[in-house]
Order: structure tokens, then sequence, then C-alpha cells
């Protein structure tokens, strides 16, 4: 049997936040989360970039870890606006998400450029959370399987460790809209992800944790979280307070 996966929990606040809320937010996330304890899965927060220094001080020592929300394929340069993995590293980043779909559908990322910014991240000591998913009309005519395979293996780089990687499964369509897939769908696709990263990445593969995406929230976050092969759940509009936020987090202790 395989050693139990130890869940993530990951907010991504996208383009929301200013700085007094954010920093009421998060200070009220490491107060929860002392009070009750260090809890059963890594908890992460991606603010926007503004608010990553500012962050990571209202956090100190509560093992809540920051990340970026998305980072460029190069070290340097001219590349206005954009920001560097190793730039997020610098500020005290441990993780950056890559590949999310609001990247592909507004900048047109694909997912060529999706694999080059999880090498830059891998190069700057950053764990890459890798994100997959289908569109509706994908789903409907049955395509969802192939779409994810061909998503993971030309996303994931070829030195992908499960120290490394994260892989986050985020049906477009459930993105922001209240909607979320059955646990029979959810169960399905994971397993599907489960066994290319094993058959790819053999042991590593095995002990990638792979998230669910998608309209995730306090009620039902745990019967998403107890669907075999999701360990840990990347919540948008959920992770926004730390009053949502947190009921996600204790479906791990
Ligand atoms: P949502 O976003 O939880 O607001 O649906 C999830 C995501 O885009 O990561």
């Amino acid at each position: 049997m395989a050693a139990k996966i130890r869940p993530l929990i990951a907010g991504n606040w996208k383009m929301n936040g200013l700085k007094s809320a954010g920093l009421r937010e998060a200070r009220n996330l490491a107060r929860t989360m002392k009070k009750h304890g260090k809890p059963g899965c890594d908890v992460l927060v991606c603010p926007p970039a503004t608010l990553l220094a500012p962050l990571r001080d209202a956090m100190k020592g509560s093992h809540i870890a920051i990340g970026g929300q998305d980072c460029h394929g190069n070290e340097g340069g001219a590349h206005t606006g954009d920001i560097s993995a190793s730039m997020l590293k610098d500020t005290g980043c441990a993780y950056v998400i890559v590949g999310h779909s609001e990247r592909r559908a507004d900048h047109g990322e694909s997912s060529r450029e999706v694999r080059a910014k999880a090498e830059a991240a891998h190069r700057a000591g950053l764990r890459a959370i890798i994100c997959v998913g289908e569109t509706a009309a994908e789903r409907k005519r049955g395509q969802t399987l192939k779409v994810i395979g061909k998503q993971l293996a030309d996303s994931l780089p070829k030195g992908s460790t499960a120290k490394n990687t994260v892989v986050a499964y985020e049906p477009v369509w459930a993105i922001g809209t209240g909607l979320t897939p059955t646990v029979e769908d959810v169960a399905e696709v994971h397993a599907s992800i489960r066994s290319r990263l094993r058959r790819r990445f053999r042991d590593d593969g095995a002990a990638m944790q792979l998230l669910y995406g998608g309209s995730v929230k306090g009620s039902n976050a745990a019967e998403l979280m107890a669907v075999a092969n999701v360990n840990g759940a990347l919540v948008g509009g959920a992770s926004l307070t730390a009053a949502d936020f947190w009921p996600i987090v204790e479906t791990c202790i």
C-alpha cells in the first residue's frame, strides 16, 4: 500500500485583496490556526503579488505558506509586468500556481508555456501547482479524460517529483460557478490522473499531491476530500476570508 499522502489546502485569491482587508484576513487565519493547533494538512495562501511580502510577515510562525499565482518561464530580462520564479522564492514563497485555466484562457497560455513555467519554478526551488481541467463543451463531447491526459503530458516537466510538483484538477465549468462535478466524476478523473502520473513518474507519481478545485466551500469540502486520490483542494472564492477558508482546512484535522 502506498503511504498516505499529506493533503494540501491552497487558497488562490486571484486579483482580489487590498492591503487592509488582506492583512486582516491573513491575521485571522493565522490566529485561528494557532488556536486549533497545526492541522493535518499543508496550508497555503496565494495572494496577488502586491500582498506577498505583507502576508509573509503577517503570518510569520503560523505554518501557513505563501505562493505566487503565476511566474514567467525565464529567469529574468525584458518581460514587462511579469514576475520570475526566483523573485517569488526571494520573497518567501514556497509554491507557485501555473497553468490556471484563467491564465490559459485570458492569456492564451499553452501547455508548453505552462511546462516552461513549471521548469522555472523547479529551478528556483518552488513547488509548482500545475492546473489541468476540461471545459463544459469538452465534457459534453465525452473528451474529459483525453483532454486532461494531453494537458498532463504537455504541462508536466520531465523532472517532476512528488516534492516539486502538485497537480490540480479544476474543471473550467466548475470554477467560480457554484457547480461541482459529482463525486463519481471527480473519482474517475482523479483515478485517471493518478494512473498517468504513476506510469510516467513511478513512485513520485504515486506520491504526488493531487488537488481538486472548482467551487470548493465549507459545505462540500468534506465530501470532496473523501474521494479516492483527492489529496486536498485549490480554493478560489472561499479562500478570501478566514471564516470561509478555515472550515475547508478543518476537514483535514
Ligand atoms: P473557485 O475557484 O473556488 O472560486 O471556484 C477555484 C480556482 O480557480 O482555483
